[in-house]
């Protein structure tokens, strides 16, 4: 659908969350460091929980290279409350490869190189980070593909097709803001409950929404 992703762009500019690692639309690029740093910790954390341990931990380190040279136990001090304390010791073994390696790689197969960076955090690296065309599939992105195609098919069995089907919406051209653009619309509009198609900047190109079964998608197979 080719449509998506300008309709997307330009309610994205009009009504982005303001989130401490982001630019504002037109507002240049994205550090790197940042958008590292804010992905790790949103692997397991609420967008919420996540705003003030960012600003903390770019107060108290605001480059990849005070990180890397940061105390082990003061960064896992900072982490506390975050969980997940294996994030806490790849974010350091990561600052430091990356600092000795002179930067963050930009593309998506040697970020995944490095500790703690997987598929989803790669991806989301490079496109916010780097503008490279990759496509970023969180549970958010999934649920709005789901209903963009009324795919019936029930997770976690449809998880291969939609984010095949999430490929062929990102743009070359602003593909960070396009994959924030899609957690923000899946957080805010297109929400699992009462989801409010009337907002929504795509409900003209939604299969769900016109077939009136938006709410019930994405199925998911009984455990
Ligand atoms: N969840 C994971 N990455 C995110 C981002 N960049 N913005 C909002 N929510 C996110």
């Amino acid at each position: 659908m080719r449509e998506v992703a300008p309709a997307l762009l330009a309610w994205y500019d009009r009504h982005a969350r303001s989130l401490p690692w982001r630019v504002p639309p037109g507002g240049g690029r994205a550090d790197p460091y940042r958008v590292w740093l804010s992905e790790i910790m949103l692997q397991q954390t609420t967008v919420a929980a996540v705003r003030a341990y960012f600003l903390r931990f770019t107060a108290l380190w605001p480059t990849v290279e005070a990180l890397a040279a940061a105390d082990d136990a003061q960064v896992m001090a900072e982490w506390a409350g975050l969980g997940y304390y294996a994030r806490a010791r790849n974010l350091l073994a990561c600052a430091r490869q990356v600092v000795a390696q002179g930067g963050f790689p930009q593309d998506r197969t040697a970020l995944m190189t490095l500790p703690g960076i997987g598929p989803y955090t790669s991806a989301a690296i490079a496109a916010i980070a780097f503008d490279q065309p990759e496509t970023v599939v969180d549970g958010n992105v999934e649920r709005v593909v789901a209903r963009l195609f009324a795919v019936e098919t029930p997770l976690p069995a449809a998880k291969p097709e939609l984010t095949r089907l999430a490929a062929t919406l990102t743009p070359q051209t602003r593909p960070g803001d396009f994959a924030q653009a899609m957690m923000d619309l899946g957080a805010t509009i297109c929400t699992p409950r009462n989801p409010a198609c009337a907002l929504c900047p795509l409900n003209a190109m939604c299969a769900a929404f016109r077939a009136g079964i938006a709410p019930e998608l994405p199925r998911r197979s009984p455990k």
